[in-house]
């Protein structure tokens, strides 16, 4: 049930601590991560493979694309992402000892299972599965399987399975960065421990995100900025206010604004980036320039030492610092609550948005 709260995807969003925290349980060691957390071959299987082919529809693709920021960093390992309904009907080239990974909640995605059954008989090295749904299909026919355990998802809004592929995403990195004996921060792995608090924190900014979504309710359109791992974030982020406040929403990496969707800027656009502080933060503040340049409304969510600050025409609400590695995770957090309070304001059904259903069991 909804409990206390007025929906599910609320409830769902509230639960992330919990779940994230559920999906690290038992999963981690002293030295890192337990890599037969994926089954008994895996580390022989993790050492074998020389690339990875992630396959995923929806949010689901999104957590695929930011693996792949964190795979070919702190692994050194090549990875392609791709939707399911392309990759099936490709004539795909897979290369000597390639790692298939599909990404779903409900393990009952139409394409996605379309698109494993299609590489059974491609020649890679094994599949494994990260999803939500034990005994699924797409888990029973899978190799490997990595359950993500975020529990039942009822809002059409993907949130919880989300984050909670990402961190299964990042136990991947770190059991793939250890099957090939590379070395990575040990500050990631404390700072995974620390990630249900964090996220807790973040919660606690509800009152204020609920009120810059006032902001938001009367538009017709809006553009989410990010670079390198957070541009995912951004789609993701984009793809929340599409669906279910029916708010047009687009996201671009920063660097592409001026590629063309900058002469979409005007005072009616409101513009939705995120600014953790990485090596790009000084490029992504030279983007949010381009964009005060030309009228646009920021909301810049940032890290607390970030040195953007709260302008006329620039809404700034700080996050707590954490580990570059893991601030995909989140800064998803305030782009989930930011479109559920739009879509709460415009009188939306949240939980079941129109035209859309829970799982896509047909093509
Ligand atoms: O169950 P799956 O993860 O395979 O579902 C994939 C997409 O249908 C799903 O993520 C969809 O994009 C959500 N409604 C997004 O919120």
């Amino acid at each position: 049930s909804k409990g206390e709260y007025r929906h599910y995807m609320l409830k769902e969003i509230y639960e992330q601590p919990t779940v994230i925290a559920a999906a690290l349980e038992g999963r981690l060691g002293e030295e890192g991560v337990l890599v037969e957390s994926f089954g008994p071959e895996a580390a022989a299987l993790l050492q074998q493979a020389r690339q990875i082919h992630i396959v995923a529809c929806g949010t689901s693709y999104h957590a695929g694309l930011v693996a792949r920021y964190w795979l070919e960093r702190y692994a050194g390992i090549p990875v392609q992402v791709e939707v399911a309904s392309e990759y099936r009907y490709r004539d795909v080239v897979v290369p000597e000892e390639t790692l298939l990974v599909t990404l779903s909640q409900s393990g009952e995605t139409a394409d996605t299972l379309a698109a494993l059954r299609f590489a059974q008989n491609k020649g890679y090295l094994s599949s494994l599965a990260i999803c939500n749904v034990p005994g699924s299909s797409l888990v029973r026919e899978s190799d490997l399987c990595l359950m993500t355990r975020a529990g039942p998802e009822i809002g059409v809004a993907s949130t919880k399975a989300f984050t909670t592929q990402l961190v299964a995403l990042m136990l991947l990195t770190l059991a793939t960065a250890r099957a090939k004996s590379r070395s990575v921060d040990p500050a990631i792995l404390s700072a995974l421990r620390k990630l249900p608090d964090l996220c807790r924190q973040v919660l606690g900014l509800d009152r204020e995100i609920e009120a810059l979504s006032q902001a938001f309710a009367e538009k017709q359109h809006a553009l989410f900025l990010g670079r390198g791992a957070h541009f995912p974030i951004a789609l993701e982020g984009a793809l929340k206010l599409k669906e279910i406040s029916y708010i047009h929403a687009e996201a671009y990496p920063a660097g592409e604004l001026k590629h063309g969707p900058l002469a979409l800027v005007d005072s009616e656009m409101p513009v939705i980036s995120i600014a953790p502080n990485d090596d790009l933060l000084g490029k992504l503040k030279s983007n949010l320039q381009e964009v005060r340049a030309r009228g646009g409304q920021l909301f810049v969510f940032a890290d607390e030492g970030v040195g953007i600050d709260e302008q006329e025409d620039t809404r700034v609400l700080h996050l707590p610092h954490i580990h570059e590695a893991l601030a995909p995770l989140l800064y998803t957090l305030p782009l989930q609550l930011l479109s559920y309070h739009v879509a709460v304001l415009k009188g939306t059904d949240v939980d079941q948005p129109r035209n859309l259903a829970k799982s896509v069991t047909v093509e």
